[in-house]
C-alpha cells in the first residue's frame, strides 16, 4: 500500500524528509513575461518535498512577518490563478490591521491563526455575476490582447450563455465560490514552494465576516480564508504523518 508518508516520499524521490527549507530562489521576479516553453522548472523531488513540508499550520509565530518581496510574490501568484472563462469572479481581501483581526477572531471559533499569522487573506466571491461582469472582462481582455472588442464577441456570447444565463443566482454564486477555491489552492502551493506556512480555513462565520469587512456593499461574499506566516517550532502538527487515502483508492484509471 502506498501512503503519502514523509519517509515514503523521501524513499521514492531520494528527497530528505521534511527539511522545511525554502527552495533556492535564483530567479528574479518575472511575472508578466509570457514564455512559449516552461523554463527554470524545479525537480520533482523538490516539489514533493515542499508539498510534504506544508501542513495546515495551527500555531504561527506572532513575531515573524512575511517580508514585502515574498508577499508581493504571493500576490502575483494569486493574480495568476486561472478561472473558468478567465472571469476572475473574486477579490482577495488582505487583512493586516490587528484591530480588524481581533474582531474576526471570535467569529472564527477563536482559532489563534487569525491573530497570530502574519497575513490573513479572505477569498471573496463576486455576488450575482452578470452580463456587465462579462462585458468588463471582455473589454479588458481586448485591451490586453490589443484587439477590437468586437473580435471577442464569440467569447462574450459563450460566457453569457454558459455562465450567466445557464445558472440561476444561487448557482452562479456557488460557481464563483468554487473559483475562489482555485485561488486558495494556488496560494497554498505557491506559499509552500517559497517556504511560507499557511492554513486554509473554513472554520469561520461567513455572514459575520461579510458584515465586519463590509463585503456586501462591494457585491462580495466571503468564501474561504487562509492565514500565512511562519510556524512555531512547538506546533506538533508540523511533524504529524500526512493522512491521505492510498493511491489505489484515490486514482481511477479508465
Ligand atoms: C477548505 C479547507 C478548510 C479548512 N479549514 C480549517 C480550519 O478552519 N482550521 C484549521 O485549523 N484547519 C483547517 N483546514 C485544514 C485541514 O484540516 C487540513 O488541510 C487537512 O487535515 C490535511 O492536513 P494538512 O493540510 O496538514 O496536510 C482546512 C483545510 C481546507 C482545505
Amino acid at each position: 500500500m502506498i501512503t503519502f508518508s514523509h519517509d515514503r516520499i523521501a524513499e521514492q524521490t531520494n528527497a530528505p524528509a521534511r527539511t522545511g527549507r525554502a527552495l533556492p530562489r535564483e530567479r528574479p521576479l518575472n511575472i508578466h513575461r509570457q514564455t512559449k516553453q516552461a523554463m527554470n522548472t524545479i525537480q520533482s523531488n523538490q516539489l514533493l518535498e515542499q508539498l510534504n513540508w506544508r501542513y495546515a499550520t495551527k500555531q504561527f509565530d506572532p513575531n515573524r512577518k512575511i517580508n514585502a518581496r515574498d508577499w508581493a510574490t504571493l500576490e502575483e501568484a494569486l493574480l495568476l490563478t486561472p478561472s473558468s472563462g478567465g472571469l476572475q469572479p473574486w477579490r482577495f481581501i488582505v487583512v493586516t490591521d490587528p484591530a480588524v483581526r481581533a474582531k474576526l477572531l471570535p467569529v472564527s471559533y477563536g482559532q489563534p491563526q487569525i491573530t497570530d499569522a502574519s497575513h490573513l487573506v479572505v477569498f471573496a466571491a463576486k455576488d450575482n455575476i452578470n452580463e456587465a461582469d462579462v462585458d468588463a472582462h471582455v473589454r479588458h481582455a481586448a485591451k490586453v490582447q490589443g484587439v477590437p472588442v468586437e473580435n471577442l464577441s464569440r467569447l462574450r456570447d459563450m460566457l453569457v450563455g454558459g455562465i450567466v444565463k445557464s445558472m440561476d443566482e444561487p448557482a452562479r454564486n456557488a460557481w464563483a465560490r468554487n473559483q475562489a477555491y482555485i485561488a486558495l489552492g494556488n496560494l497554498l502551493t505557491s506559499a509552500a514552494l517559497i517556504g511560507i506556512d499557511a492554513c486554509p480555513m473554513e472554520g469561520f462565520d461567513r455572514a459575520q465576516y461579510d458584515e465586519i469587512l463590509g463585503l456586501k456593499a462591494r457585491g462580495l461574499s466571503s468564501a474561504v480564508i487562509a492565514t500565512l506566516g511562519y510556524r512555531l517550532p512547538a506546533d506538533k502538527y508540523a511533524t504529524a504523518p500526512k493522512v491521505r487515502f492510498p493511491r489505489e483508492q484515490v486514482f481511477v484509471n479508465v
